[in-house]
């Protein structure tokens, strides 16, 4: 997560190239300044939201991750380098066949980035928040991937129970849902706290979210699957656990993040691509 800015002072010429020499900003900040538009032309008003901690990508309407341009609103979670994980996780996995389902969506990157791996993988992805699936769809027109990528709005599982009960291949389902407990929010950065969207962010006690997922995989009778699951570090015990619970015929194992710490699971049904 990112850490607070220092306070940046408008000096007295007031222009963006001001802006990218004068501030703290980091260097892939001052590249986003430098190489896209900001729309707002009241500089004071750009160096208040800087000063506000307010997120560059927000500003320039852009992230970049793995080279590629990711179009982004305060609707969206920033991407993040560290969640591309799942990705990997899903790609590389032993199984090739069968169909991806990326369940909170967000901006879409990680279905985009499932599809560029290999042009047979189709993506279902879904997002509870319309806002947020209007970004995806834009850049998943943008990088011309609308044949492999297929978005519908809804809650969890909801919107593909009649394609999940259908097709009978193998089912990768990637999960980044929220996380973060509101009773912790010092867990993340001041940035993410008051400009990135809470409903991405949180859920009671960073589980309740997926628990209403493992209610769904049984009350669908959902078999031959494969969670790959982006989840808290600090509450990798209390998940492992409700998962031995709740989903009693998979196999759970834990992989690092790129900064090393444990924040995948792979929870793999029994009758997986078998
Ligand atoms: C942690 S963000 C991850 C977004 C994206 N996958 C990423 O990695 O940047 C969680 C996403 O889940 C969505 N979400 C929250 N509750 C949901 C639900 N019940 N069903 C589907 N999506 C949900 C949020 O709107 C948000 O876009």
């Amino acid at each position: 997560m990112k850490t607070p800015r220092k306070s940046t002072n408008n000096p007295k010429s007031n222009t963006l190239i001001d802006l990218v020499i004068n501030s703290k900003l980091s260097t892939y900040e001052k590249n986003l300044v430098l190489n896209y538009p900001i729309e707002s032309i009241n500089i004071d008003f750009v160096y208040a939201l800087i000063n506000n901690d307010f997120p560059i990508e927000y500003l320039v309407k852009r992230s970049i991750i793995n080279n590629t341009e990711i179009l982004v609103s305060p609707d969206v979670l920033l991407p993040r380098s560290e969640s591309l994980g799942l990705v990997d996780l899903a790609s590389n996995d032993h199984c090739k066949q069968g169909i991806f389902f990326d369940i909170g969506t967000g901006s879409g990157y990680l279905s985009i980035f499932i599809a560029k791996r290999n042009k047979n993988n189709t993506i279902y992805a879904s997002d509870i928040n319309l806002k947020a699936l209007l970004i995806a769809q834009s850049n998943i027109i943008n990088l011309g991937l609308q044949n492999q990528v297929i978005l519908k709005p809804g809650s969890l599982l909801h919107p593909f129970r009649r394609i999940i009960e259908k097709k009978k291949v193998p089912k990768h389902f990637i999960l980044n849902l929220p996380y973060i407990d509101p009773k912790n929010v010092e867990e993340i950065g001041i940035s993410t706290y008051k400009h990135e969207p809470h409903s991405a962010l949180f859920t009671v006690g960073s589980v309740r979210i997926y628990e209403k997922l493992f209610d769904q995989i049984t009350m669908f009778n959902i078999r031959n699957y494969k969670l790959y699951m982006e989840i808290n570090p600090q509450s990798i015990k209390k998940i492992k656990s409700i998962i031995a619970q709740n989903l009693p015929n998979t196999k759970i194992s834990s992989h690092h993040d790129i900064y090393n710490h444990n924040r995948f699971l792979t929870v793999t049904d029994k009758y997986f691509c078998m």
